[in-house]
Parts: structure tokens; C-alpha cells; sequence
């Protein structure tokens, strides 16, 4: 038995934004980083809900990862100010706090790590969740998991459960006009790794694969003109829409091996996500080819782009050259010394990257099993 879920209201496209006109609350805690605060985005969405007449209290003290400790601080104010909304703008990490934040203003007694997903955790007593991704790729708009990092070991946590998909996720291209290029390449990859996953991985199903499919075939055909055109809202709203839907996806299958990689060397090395991922998305494709149903499951996406190939293998491998292609063309980095890792560092902190990897909810389905010896021979390759 399976589940499909999503949140119960994906708001999209042009002027999605206005939904909040609508919305009826007391109280809303907005969660957001200082540099959006600076930007002015949080305004926008805190204009409209004050013509509500409802309380806005500003939480926007997260940074690039977000931690257990900022979640306990975000959870107090929530609690001071008895909020009944909690409005996310950001990105996936903003996003993610946002839902650590819930977890614990709902939850006083519970620690961040107690969250499994097949226990009970109680949400939406006091309060309900908006998130309103301001980048296009993390997806945690619309899933249920969250990556922060705890604070005493160093270790990003991958924590999910079922009842913490969003509520309602406003998917406004209008916040994405300004990200910077190398953002919206980095995030656009995330996207990418995040529906070639969903599509390959064992628990890939009837329902998680379209909505992977589609983010892919976006991302190949958006992706660059959307890095290079950035002011242009049509191809702003299509990579928007593809983060969300490839959020959907991996929410309803699983993230794998590249994320379970990306996620320990990102933390261990200090490389953020979206860079990470292109490094290691390749090397994690070429080594799941050597499985003859991921090679068949690679050919499939390669026909949805349209390369032509005569066997599947050569169409698996055409689709990770294309992979390759796209993250070189982005500009972005392909190595791990690419970001000042030195060969001394790969080696020194080897044992907790691979220890890291295998504990990561990514390696729990990934298409082709790896070993603690695969997991090494794939960080040195990278270097
Ligand atoms: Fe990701």
C-alpha cells in the first residue's frame, strides 16, 4: 500500500502571491533570512496579510543551513506570540526550518532527532503551514522532509514524516526574478538530481514518476534560459514549477545515493547544497548505469528529451553526458578541489563523510546498493 501526497493547495503561476489576501488567521510567524529582509521580499507577503488585519511577528534570523538551535529559537517566539500561521519565505532552508520550527512549537517536549516517520507527530493544533519558495530547487514546499543540521555534532539531519508537507505552497515566479545566475544554476541542478532520482530509485511509482519526468524535461529546456534571461518570467515560472513538482516527486519516492553523498561532503567540506550536488549528481549516475534497469530507466528519460540512441545503455550514457553538459555549460563547479578541498582534507575527514553517507536517508533505496569502499572510490574520483 502506497500513499500519494502533496499539499492540499499548490497556488501557481503569475500573481499566486494574492491567495494571502484571503487568508484568515490571529497571528503569523514569518520565517525568512536577513538577506531576503534586505531584499524587501518578506514585505510583499507581510502587506498583504496585515490588510487581514493579522499579526505579523519576523523571525528572519536563518542562514544558508539551518540548525536545530535557530528551530528552538523560532519555536519560542511562535509560543510567546500564539501564532496560528506559520508563513515560510525562502528558500529550502528557510523552508526547512520553518518546518523544525512547527515541529517544536507544536511539540515543546520533542527533540528534532525524535521525529521518525512512521511515529505519531502531532501538527497543526495550534498551527498551520505556508511556504513560499523564493528559489527553484529544494522542493520543500511541497514534500515532507527537512535537512538541518544539530548543532552539537555537526551532522545534517534528514528527518521526514507525512504530516509535515506544507498546507499551502504559493509557487510565485515574481520571487525568483532576481537570484543571482549562479543560484539559479546550482538550485536548477537540485532540481534536476532531485527528479533523476525519484525516477530511478526503487520506490519510484505510477505516481511520483510524471511528476519527475516533467521536471526534467523543464529543467533541460529551461534551465539555461533562465540562468541566461533571468527577467524573464516565463522561464522563471517554469523552473518554479519544476522545483515543486520534482519536491513532489522525491516526497512521494525517495531521494538517493547522490543526495545521501551530497549531503555528507556538503556538510563535512562546508559546500553548499545546490553546488554540491552538481558534483556529485554524474559521478552517482555513472556509477547507478552499471545496473541494467537503471540503464533502461535512464534511456526513458533520454527519449523524453529527445536524443536518439540505439540501446539503452547508450542511451543512459548520452543522458549523463547531457547531465555533464548542462552542469559544465551552467558554469558550475565539477570537483571537489574545484572548491579548495585539498587531498589531505578528502582524506582526513573520509571516515565521517562515508559514515555520514551511509546513515543518510539517501542511501536507503538507492538504485544500485553502494559499500563503504564504493562510497570512498566515488569521493576520490570527484576530488
Ligand atoms: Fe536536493
Amino acid at each position: 500500500m502506497w500513499y500519494f501526497r502533496s499539499p492540499k493547495n499548490i497556488v501557481f503561476g503569475e500573481d499566486a502571491i494574492s491567495y494571502l489576501e484571503d487568508l484568515e488567521g490571529k497571528s503569523v510567524l514569518l520565517v525568512t533570512d536577513s538577506i531576503l529582509m534586505n531584499l524587501e521580499i518578506p514585505q510583499i507577503v507581510i502587506k498583504l496579510l496585515q490588510k487581514n488585519n493579522m499579526n505579523v511577528t519576523i523571525f528572519d534570523e536563518v542562514n544558508s543551513e539551518p540548525t536545530i538551535n535557530m528551530a528552538e529559537k523560532g519555536a519560542k517566539i511562535a509560543s510567546e506570540n500564539e501564532i496560528d500561521w506559520i508563513v515560510a519565505v525562502g528558500g529550502g532552508s528557510v523552508i526547512d526550518c520553518a518546518k523544525s520550527i512547527w515541529i517544536l512549537y507544536e511539540n515543546p517536549e520533542m527533540r528534532i532527532d525524535e521525529v521518525f516517520p512512521e511515529d505519531p507527530l502531532p501538527l497543526r493544533n495550534k498551527a498551520r503551514l505556508i511556504a513560499i519558495p523564493t528559489t527553484s530547487g529544494t522542493g520543500s514546499d511541497a514534500n515532507w522532509a527537512v535537512v538541518i543540521t544539530d548543532t552539537q555534532t555537526g551532522q545534517k539531519l534528514s528527518i521526514g514524516h507525512k504530516n509535515l508537507i506544507p498546507d499551502i505552497s504559493i509557487v510565485d515566479p515574481q520571487f525568483t526574478l532576481n537570484l543571482p545566475k549562479h543560484v539559479t544554476a546550482s538550485t536548477g541542478i537540485d532540481v534536476l538530481a532531485h527528479s533523476i532520482e525519484a525516477y530511478t530509485i526503487q520506490w519510484r511509482n505510477d505516481f511520483s514518476n510524471p511528476f519527475a519526468l516533467q521536471a526534467i524535461k523543464t529543467v533541460f529546456k529551461y534551465l539555461p534560459k533562465a540562468v541566461e534571461e533571468g527577467q524573464n518570467l516565463k522561464y522563471r515560472e517554469e523552473m518554479h514549477n519544476a522545483a515543486t513538482m520534482a519536491g513532489i516527486a522525491i516526497g512521494n519516492s525517495q531521494i538517493g545515493g547522490a543526495h545521501a553523498l551530497a549531503h555528507s561532503a556538503g556538510a563535512v567540506l562546508n559546500i553548499n547544497h545546490g553546488n554540491i550536488i552538481a558534483v556529485v549528481l554524474p559521478y552517482m549516475m555513472r556509477f547507478c548505469v552499471e545496473e541494467e534497469e537503471v540503464a533502461r530507466l535512464y534511456s526513458e528519460i533520454a527519449y523524453h528529451i529527445h536524443l536518439s540512441f540505439s540501446t539503452p545503455k547508450e542511451g543512459a550514457l548520452k543522458l549523463i553526458d547531457k547531465t555533464e553538459e548542462l552542469i559544465r555549460n551552467l558554469g558550475l563547479k565539477m570537483k571537489l578541489s574545484d572548491f579548495g578541498v585539498t587531498k589531505k582534507q578528502l582524506e582526513e575527514n573520509m571516515e565521517k563523510m562515508c559514515d555520514f553517507a551511509i546513515n543518510d536517508t539517501g542511501s536507503l533505496v538507492n538504485p544500485r546498493d553502494f559499500t563503504e569502499d564504493d562510497i570512498k572510490k566515488l569521493y576520490n574520483e570527484m576530488f
